[in-house]
């Protein structure tokens, strides 16, 4: 049995686990999976295991594992467009740091994100503003029941809110290897986050004519600062990040919502209204709400974490506590925004 890295922190093996190191290795070895009982795994940081794992664990790492990781970044400019295509095994944040140290935009408010670039494409990650849907052109791919190649074109990804064909049809289907990202050497800071909206906002000065536009650098420090204040570090704090998705509910129910919950914080969705899940969870007391190991995350309670010596199983029931509490209270279900292995 083979330990699974998860950042849950959670005792969990596998019965096997098999690591890629090159495309041509994914494209040799996944067909041999075939009527097995395998699972994908990229930075382990936005998984749930329920209990130990009774099959294969696959893992892209590449070849050049231990070589300059900027050698990975293959280039191509079109005015002020710029084609990177990074290796799915990359860590996701060493990504965006270069990215930023460049002078490429598009991916700094997504800084600090654990994970690696392919589950980033798999999972839509997202945060202050931005998906990472908004610049990923392509995702190179290798079939797991083939073998074969494919490159899918950002329209044939069915990006949604931490959604994507990955999660639904294609679930476990195809093994992401790269992702070719568009980003501009043109700055667009995208700063409509209220934390970020005051890196240029100076509230001592109303002259606004005068005001600068923060760089790539300042923008990703901001984040990092931000995410460091609210969400457990990874390796310090075992979680997940955000254990639950922020629920989209029907108009007439937000009506009756805010009619009880005058303060009910809310954001325009294309299908309903969104509410934060965090002002849910805080706002029915649940607060540092404890399971056997398992936590209710005392500064961002969207997030679930491992004080100590958490089960699988405590992890579970406090995510299940806070579902049903949750939705006795309001008539809200929460779902898990991660994946239940
Ligand atoms: N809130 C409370 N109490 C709290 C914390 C927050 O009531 O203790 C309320 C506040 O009204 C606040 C609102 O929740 O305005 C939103 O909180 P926050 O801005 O921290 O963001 P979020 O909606 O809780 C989402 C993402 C995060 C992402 C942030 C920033 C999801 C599931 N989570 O959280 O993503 O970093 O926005 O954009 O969409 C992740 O996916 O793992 C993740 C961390």
């Amino acid at each position: 049995m083979e330990k699974i890295y998860n950042t849950f922190g959670l005792e969990v093996y596998a019965s096997e686990y098999i690591s890629l190191r090159s495309v041509e290795e994914a494209q040799r070895v996944l067909p041999g999976l075939k009527g097995k009982r395998y699972f994908i795994v990229g930075g382990g940081s936005n998984l749930l295991f329920t209990g130990d794992y009774e099959g294969t664990i696959v893992h892209y790492e590449n070849e050049n594992e231990n070589e300059n990781e900027n050698e990975k970044i293959v280039l191509h400019e079109d005015g002020d467009s710029i084609y990177v295509k990074v290796p799915g095994s990359m860590v996701w944040d060493d990504f965006v740091k270069w990215c930023c140290e460049n002078g490429y935009w598009g991916v700094e408010n997504l800084s600090y994100i654990p994970g690696e670039v392919g589950a980033s494409a798999v999972q839509n990650i997202g945060a202050y503003g931005v998906e990472v849907k908004d610049v990923i052109s392509r995702v190179y791919t290798v079939e797991v029941e083939t073998g074969t190649l494919r490159t899918f074109d950002v329209s044939e990804c069915r990006y949604g809110y931490r959604d994507s064909i990955f999660k639904k049809e294609l679930w476990q289907k195809y093994l992401v290897v790269a992702v070719e990202f568009k980003l501009s050497r043109v700055a667009m800071p995208k700063l409509e986050y209220k934390p970020l909206n005051n890196l240029w906002l100076n509230e001592n000065d109303n002259d606004n004519e005068n005001r600068k536009l923060p760089g790539l650098m300042e923008i990703r420090e901001a984040v990092i600062g931000i995410r460091k204040e609210k969400l457990p570090e990874v390796g310090e704090i075992g979680s997940a990040g955000s254990f639950f998705k922020n629920p989209v509910v029907p108009v007439e129910t937000f009506e009756k919502l805010k009619a009880a919950y005058p303060g009910i914080p809310h954001f325009d969705a294309v299908d309903g209204v969104k509410i934060p899940a965090a002002w849910l969870i805080d706002n029915a007391g649940l607060k540092g709400h404890k399971i056997g190991g398992a936590m209710v995350y005392e500064k961002q309670p969207l997030v679930i974490v491992n004080v100590g010596g958490a089960k699988a199983g405590d992890v579970v029931e406090l995510a299940e506590f806070v579902i049903e509490t949750v939705w006795g209270k309001y008539g809200v279900r929460l779902s898990p925004e991660v994946n239940y292995i």
